[in-house]
């Protein structure tokens, strides 16, 4: 499955969200390929493959686009946050004006909110395609809770302070390894065989919290539990933290949604595209 030709076009691909969990992997991906890139993000000092880009900055996007001849987009903060599906869609049209042929998005598993950003994504590359050759070949990536969560991201504070505390209660997550999902990213900004697909990518096993952080515990033989807390007390806790609050509605959404069995079983697909099991949670805590 998936298992096509190099794409000819040899143009830099712009890694949206470049210094992010996902899009740093993706980049050194296809710098291993020898791939030309362009890191894009608010912060990275502009220089021959990074240039800043904002999501909130329509104005900026033709020069970021030119020359470009793919995309990886990770959308910040989430495709389901309101106003995102306008982004795309213009982003889209954006990237068809300045002629790129290809476009890979990370999207989350389980949102329906995301999936108006994924249409647009996908009727913006269909759109043209073959008759005035305007169109791209575009690909979704929907992902569930990334094991770099717990390592890079979020929730890495809570982990090295030996608690976590989530509105969660017992509910398997199939964590994916952000390895996995540049992997496949990267093929599918540079090979023939995944275009016009939405890929379900998950881990290998579903856990809920508790057993993860039980697991973790064991591989690292460090002290580390899970506590289930109520939505109101994360929420002060991240006000305290001096989280945002549109950040902290997201949150509040995202724990109270996501997490009601919708997305714990496993999906075949990394396995299928990569030809091999998709990496383990355990993975990134060698044992001690
Ligand atoms: N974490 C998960 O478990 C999970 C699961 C499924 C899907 N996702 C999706 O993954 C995406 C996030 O990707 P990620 O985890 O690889 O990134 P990340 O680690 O959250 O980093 C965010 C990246 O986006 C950039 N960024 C933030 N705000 C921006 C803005 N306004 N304009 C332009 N760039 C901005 C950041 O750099 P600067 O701050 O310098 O701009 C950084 O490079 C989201 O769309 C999320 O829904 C995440």
């Amino acid at each position: 499955m998936g298992g096509g030709g190099m794409v000819a076009d040899r143009r830099p691909v712009l890694v949206t969200g470049g210094t992010g969990k996902t899009g740093r992997r993706v980049a050194a991906g296809l710098w291993a390929r020898g791939w030309p890139v362009r890191i894009a993000a608010r912060s990275v000092a502009p220089a021959a493959d990074a240039v800043r880009f904002d999501w909130a900055d329509r104005a900026g996007w033709p020069a970021v686009l030119d020359g470009v001849g793919a995309v990886y987009v990770a959308y910040a903060p989430d495709l389901a946050v309101p106003g995102a599906a306008d982004d795309i869609t213009a982003f889209a049209a954006a990237a068809r004006a300045a002629g790129v042929g290809r476009i890979v998005m990370l999207s989350g598993r389980g949102e329906p909110g995301a999936e108006a950003a994924e249409r647009a994504l996908a009727a913006a590359g269909q759109e043209g395609a073959g008759r005035d050759g305007a169109g791209f070949a575009w690909t979704v990536l929907r992902a569930s809770w990334f094991v770099q969560n717990f390592t890079e991201g979020l929730l890495a504070d809570a982990l090295a302070a030996g608690e976590l505390a989530l509105p969660v209660g017992d509910v398997p997550e199939p964590f994916i390894d952000a390895d996995d999902i540049a992997e496949i990213a990267v093929k599918a900004l540079t090979e023939d065989g995944l275009g016009g697909r939405i890929l379900e990518l998950t881990g290998p096993r579903s856990l809920s919290f508790a057993a993860a952080m039980a697991e973790i515990s064991r591989l690292t033989g460090r002290p580390l539990s899970y506590r289930q807390i109520p939505l109101a007390d994360f929420l002060a806790g991240l006000q305290a933290q001096g989280v945002p609050g549109d950040m902290r509605d997201f949150l509040a959404w995202l724990f109270t949604t996501l997490f009601d069995g919708r997305n714990s079983a496993t999906t075949p697909t990394v396995p299928e595209i990569l030809g091999r099991p998709a990496r383990d949670l355990a993975r990134c805590w060698p044992a001690a």
